[in-house]
């Protein structure tokens, strides 16, 4: 006996044996069961997902025997011929073979007349999108009043390049990918039903290479039968697949936990002698970074590609954060390998930026001299390859901090002179108002046991004698003997400590600005991340103690 391939062994011959899909079925059992039945059904999905499958049923539901319906009995004749494929008023027609308009004329010329033997006679235009303009012209009016006895089924991965004249006659559906779970159960039923051993874990590897096509799924899984010799097995489906063992990308997830660049370019070596896909690993990377987010918040995540105990291992080295920014780079990473001189290049670059952006979570072990702006992505910082970091120098911003700022700095003990003004009034121990109002002052002279401030205009107004005998008191100590404090507001604009500090605040925050204006790894967190800067989250060195 030959071979049947378990995709058309397999096919669903009644709506309760597709899998997924429920949302399309809901409709049209609705439909069916009310008799309230369109003249146009267009299915559309990308490949293998059931299109074809669902139009047959439906064909059958409309010429069962036993009456439209959505359960088709699938012993009268019309199911049986409608299954085999000999169903004389099921004309299926394959679009992609009859493109020209001659076809659709003959096709159409025929609709007139009544269906042989069946209930309604149905046309099923499967890759519809591939008829001609003309073609599409031709139809259209059948479409829009067929004869009471004939119903359209049409089918296409492609809906976009149908006109909207014929998308407008038509009841659409839209069939989706399905999930990888459910790929691997429907396959785990069949190889039961075919009595043909498997492991779960090969099952969830070809359900995953299936790319949400049950067709490629099983078209897959009859390859790893063949490759196991007749049974499935993870070590044979991983051979077929050409898939990356585990213990690779783990070594790459390790490395990076210890931060070991030596590590990681020696995973990227074996792999290379390996002959890997890179775009390949790259995607494992991702998956089992997916696993170790998930472990993070889930018990029991519901794939189970990795071993969870080395999930769980991994999971535990890393923040949450730190994980989403990795899985980020390795999508990213993975998206532009091809623009790589190379694989390899494209992947060892990967790896090295992987370490190269830590999450704001580790500043504490590598101190950075950037100051961090990035807030929207979890405040990555910039810094050096591993193994053992130093800091990134090039955007210090070098600041002279005032004093105040700086609490170690040593008294020293100056002379009192209008220069010296802004440095001793940091060493006279003053606070609150009393330090503002001086920090406004300017010293104009210190004569024969006088000194003479002069307030600033616009904080006169702070004067009065409770403050100006504070002062006095702390001159006093200074200076190491009894003097009299003249205090007058100045007449002219002065040159103020506090003045002084503004302005220096102000060239800092622009320094700081433009260094992380010209960062480069700002820029790479932009264009690889898309991270964005909050300008007003950028603050000078100075302020972040
Ligand atoms: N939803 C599904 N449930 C179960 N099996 C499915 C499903 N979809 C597809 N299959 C399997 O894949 C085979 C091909 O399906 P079908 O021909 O319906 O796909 P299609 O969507 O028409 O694909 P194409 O766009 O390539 O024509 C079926 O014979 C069946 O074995
Ligand atoms: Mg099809
Ligand atoms: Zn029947």
């Amino acid at each position: 006996m030959s071979y049947q391939v378990l995709a058309r062994k397999w096919r669903p011959q009644n709506f309760p044996q597709l899998v997924g899909q429920q949302h399309v079925l809901q409709g049209l059992v609705h439909s069916l069961e009310q008799q309230r039945l369109h003249h146009a059904y267009l299915f559309t999905g990308s490949r293998g997902v059931g299109k074809t499958t669902v139009a047959r049923i439906l064909a059958k539901c409309l010429n069962c025997e036993t009456g439209v319906t959505a359960n088709p009995c699938g012993q009268c004749q019309a199911c049986l011929e409608i299954t085999a494929g000999r169903f004389l008023d099921l004309i299926e027609i394959d679009a992609a073979s009859r493109t020209k308009v001659e076809d659709t004329r003959e096709i159409l010329d025929n609709v007139q007349y009544a269906p042989t033997r069946g209930r309604y006679k149905i046309y099923l235009i499967d890759e519809v999108h591939m008829l001609s303009g003309h073609s599409f012209n031709a139809l259209l009016k059948t479409l829009e009043e067929p004869p009471p006895h004939v119903k359209f089924l049409l089918a296409t991965t492609d809906p976009q390049k149908l006109p909207v004249t014929v998308l407008s006659r038509c009841l659409q559906y839209h069939l989706k990918n399905i999930d990888a779970a459910d790929i691997a159960k429907q396959m785990g039923y069949i190889l039961e039903q075919e009595k043909i051993n498997s492991e779960p874990s090969a099952l969830t590897l070809l359900s995953r290479a299936a790319n949400g096509s049950m067709r490629d799924g099983l078209s897959l899984l009859d390859q790893a039968i063949a490759f196991g010799q007749g049974q499935v097995t993870e070590a044979a489906t991983r051979g077929m697949l050409g898939s990356t063992e585990h213990q690779d990308v783990f070594a790459i997830i390790d490395a990076l936990a210890a931060e070991d660049a030596q590590g990681l370019l020696a995973a990227a070596q074996t792999l290379n002698e390996k002959g890997a896909d890179f775009a390949d690993v790259m995607s494992a990377l991702s998956r089992l970074l997916n696993q170790m987010a998930l472990t993070q918040v889930i018990a029991n995540p519901y794939t189970q590609e990795f071993s969870s105990e080395k999930v769980q291992e991994l999971a535990k080295k890393f923040t949450a954060q730190h994980i989403q920014l990795l899985y980020q780079i390795s999508i990213i990473a993975k998206r532009d390998l091809p623009l790589a001189p190379d694989a390899r290049t494209g992947f060892e670059m990967a790896l090295l930026r992987f370490l190269a952006f830590v999450p704001g979570g580790l500043q504490a072990t590598a101190p950075v001299q950037v100051p961090t702006p990035v807030k929207t992505v979890p405040a990555p910082v910039a810094r050096t390859a591993a193994p053992k970091p130093t800091p990134v120098s090039a955007p210090q911003i070098q600041t002279q901090p005032a004093a105040e700022l700086n609490p170690i700095a040593p008294k020293v003990m100056m002379e009192l002179t209008p220069e010296n003004w802004r440095q001793v009034l940091d060493q006279l121990g003053l606070n609150g108002v009393t330090k503002q109002l001086a920090q406004h002052c300017i010293l104009t002279s210190y004569q024969s046991n006088t000194i003479t401030l002069a307030v600033d205009a616009q904080h006169a107004h702070l004067v009065n004698d409770r403050l100006k005998q504070t002062l006095t008191t702390a001159l006093q100590n200074y200076v190491g003997q009894p003097i009299k404090l003249a205090l007058s507001a100045a007449q002219q604009a002065v040159h103020t400590p506090a003045q002084a500090v503004k302005q220096e605040r102000n060239e800092q925050q622009r320094q700081a600005e433009s260094a992380i204006e010209n960062d480069l790894f700002v820029h790479a967190m932009q264009n690889q991340l898309g991270a964005q800067v909050e300008a007003n989250s950028i603050k000078p060195l100075s302020e972040e103690k």
